[in-house]
């Protein structure tokens, strides 16, 4: 139980009386209360019973510079001495968003050409599909509005992001997705794949589903294609061979813009700024989140490239842009954001992601690849899963009720190291901070490695699973 010292309250107890926590069962929580951590540094966190993990998340793909860092902190601070807020409507600025913008612009891939700021990845998701109706009513095409996503993707939870994401339990309680919000295939290779299927085929395939998609809706109704990279809530689902090529010359044959989701492969994850220089997008918009202060405090961004600026610039209607929130470029989130890129600059903390990520990788293969119940081992940079089957050969699935994944992540919390379930499928993800070193690793593989160890010898114990010959 813990106490807050100086009014003598339980902390747990005020927790389930006063909060809904996100993506968490209301009546489970109220039953087991909260886990509640205290403090942090680098890669470690320590809970309030005083236990210390190993981090292999960076909380929820965003904590890239590592916990604890003074220099961010300090910036904050400073910021919220010195000028902690004005607003940035009416072409109000100041000078910490206006460093960022330009800042963004010079990493950012070449064609970009605008950024909007905002708090969250889901606001700057939303903004991204008004922006992008926005050019095509300019346009004189205002029939162009509905939004191809991917099955399995994740653009955030406001209403828009939450129809684009692709988690039918995302949809059920809602009834979303909103009308005009389609999905097509997830874009899989292990799954998805058929026996025999090159990995070149598969990408021309998933191409050719989302043409007649397209076709069937009629091209001049489909305004934009979102996508991340490589899809983190599916568990670090990285392109197949080809996969972006063929579908961007989908979006291009049907003038359908392309959004590139980059809330969490943008600022370093793969071991590039952004997933676009990695896989050669060429996207219309882009999605900017939780790397860019590496969390510290919220800030997101929507960013533009320089064909759709022009439209907006030589709107015949001089339409006025009315969009934006009371915190869109806070300065305080701004100076964090500053902060934090000269970390990631001055500490080549990408150079790390992609040297400890291909080691990561190396690693699991090695240690990991042969342990009866691996599926596949995926991902890219510090952007990694594993993911359980029953049969290796023929890739059948554990049963998804007995809910491998999470059971997983708690045999992990055991073994002092956060790692990530999954609801619906048998995968565990891993996404540290990038200044994680090759011995933290190491490390991580080998408390995941106990955790595994002991969810097999639970399956076979309870007679749900044997090793197959
Ligand atoms: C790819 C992607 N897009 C958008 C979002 C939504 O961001 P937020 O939770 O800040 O609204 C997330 C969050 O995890 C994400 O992973």
């Amino acid at each position: 139980m813990t106490m807050d010292a100086a009014s003598n309250i339980n902390l747990e107890q005020m927790d389930v009386d006063a909060t809904i926590h996100a993506f968490t069962s209301l009546p489970d929580h109220a039953e087991t209360g909260p886990h509640i951590m205290t403090s942090a540094d680098g890669i470690y966190l320590t809970d309030s019973k005083g236990d210390t993990y190993i981090d292999s998340m960076a909380a929820l793909f965003c904590v890239n510079a590592g916990y604890g860092r003074s220099e961010i902190a300090d910036a904050i601070s400073e910021q919220a001495h010195k000028f902690a807020y004005f607003h940035t409507f009416a072409g109000n600025a100041h000078e910490q968003q206006i460093k960022l913008g330009d800042r963004l612009l010079n990493i950012l891939p070449r064609h970009m050409s605008k950024v909007l700021f905002a708090s969250s990845g889901s606001e700057a998701n939303d903004a991204n599909v008004k922006l992008a109706w926005m050019y095509q009513h300019i346009r004189g095409k205002p029939n162009k509005r509905k939004i191809i996503a991917r099955d399995m993707g994740y653009h955030g939870v406001t209403t828009v992001a939450a129809s684009m994401s692709g988690l039918p339990l995302m949809h059920q309680p809602f009834g979303l997705p909103l009308p005009g919000f389609l999905h097509t295939d997830k874009g899989h290779y292990y799954w998805e794949g058929r026996p025999g299927e090159s990995e070149r085929d598969f990408s021309k395939r998933m191409a050719a589903n989302l043409d007649a998609l397209i076709e069937a809706e009629g091209p001049d109704t489909v305004c934009a294609f979102i996508s991340e990279p490589v899809m983190g809530a599916a568990a670090c689902v990285a392109p197949a061979e080809g996969y972006f090529e063929e579908i961007q010359k989908v979006l291009k044959k049907h003038d359908v813009l392309f959004i590139a989701d980059e809330v969490i492969t943008g600022f370093g994850r793969l071991g590039t700024w952004f997933a676009c220089e990695k896989y050669d997008l060429k996207p219309d918009m882009m999605t900017l989140s939780k790397g860019i202060t590496s969390a510290y405090v919220p800030l997101s961004a929507s960013v533009i490239s320089d064909k759709m600026w022009q439209v907006f610039a030589d709107d015949p209607e001089n339409m006025l842009f009315t969009h934006g929130h009371t915190a869109s470029g806070h300065p305080i989130a701004c100076a964090a954001a500053n902060a934090n890129l000269d970390l990631m600059e001055g500490e080549g903390l990408i150079e790390n992601a992609a040297r400890v990520g291909a080691y990561f990788k190396e690693q699991l293969i090695d240690r990991l690849a042969d342990h009866p119940l691996m599926g596949e081992i995926r991902g890219d940079g510090l952007l990694l899963a594993t993911e359980l089957v029953a049969n290796k050969q023929t890739k059948q699935e554990l049963d998804i009720e007995w809910d491998c994944s999470h059971r997983l992540f708690d045999l992990c919390l055991e073994e002092k190291l956060i790692s990530r379930g999954f609801f619906g499928h048998n995968s565990s993800s891993f996404s540290p901070p990038l200044c994680v070193t090759n011995d933290e690793i190491d490390e991580i593989i080998t408390r995941f490695s106990r955790g595994l160890d002991k969810l097999t010898d639970e399956l076979v114990r309870d007679g749900r699973w044997k090793p197959t010959g």
